[in-house]
């Protein structure tokens, strides 16, 4: 019995951070939880654009340590979009959910557009990170034009 219980108890230590990070308990969560990482991906990815847009100056290491962020967290929002969760404050359309295999490919469209940005905002050659990061800001765009409402 005793054993039982040890097993379980290691079971449950174990199981519980995957389980966290795939599943959410309410929609309130799933969808504050997306929202927030969101927040933050697009607030490091927008300092990173005021300085490809000349709005703040060049700071290399600036750049590459937004970049590293914006790279860690677009690994983040995923996930909680997977078990269909909603509420009346998310703006992800109906499309989401009903095409998942669009939405994912274009989930991995910017995850590899931001880990270039990454790599190349490590360089530290201006003209290159502005390349790199329009053609990441593109991957924005077009899935906010297909799956996010105005
Ligand atoms: C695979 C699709 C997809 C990609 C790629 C994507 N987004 Fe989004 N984004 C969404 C959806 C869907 C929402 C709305 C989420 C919700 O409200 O539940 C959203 C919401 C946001 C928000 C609002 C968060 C808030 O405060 O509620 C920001 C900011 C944002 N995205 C920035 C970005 C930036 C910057 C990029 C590119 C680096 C990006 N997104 C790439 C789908 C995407």
């Amino acid at each position: 019995m005793k054993f039982t219980l040890a097993v379980a108890a290691l079971a449950a230590a174990v199981l519980t951070p995957t389980l966290a990070q795939a599943q959410f308990a309410k929609a309130d969560d799933a969808v504050e939880y997306r929202q927030s990482a969101l927040f933050l991906m697009g607030n490091h990815f927008g300092r990173i654009g005021a300085v490809v847009k000349g709005d703040a100056p060049f700071n290399k290491d600036d750049v590459a340590k937004n970049a590293e962020l914006v790279a860690t967290l677009s690994k983040l929002p995923w996930p909680a979009f997977d078990g269909g969760q909603t509420n009346g404050k998310s703006k992800a359309k109906p499309e989401v959910f009903s095409d998942k295999a669009k939405f994912q490919q274009a989930a991995e469209k910017m995850e590899t557009a931001v880990a270039k940005l990454n790599t190349v905002a490590k360089g530290g050659d201006l003209a290159s990170i502005k390349t790199a990061f329009g053609e990441a800001a593109q991957t924005c765009k077009s899935c906010h034009d297909n799956f996010r409402a105005k």
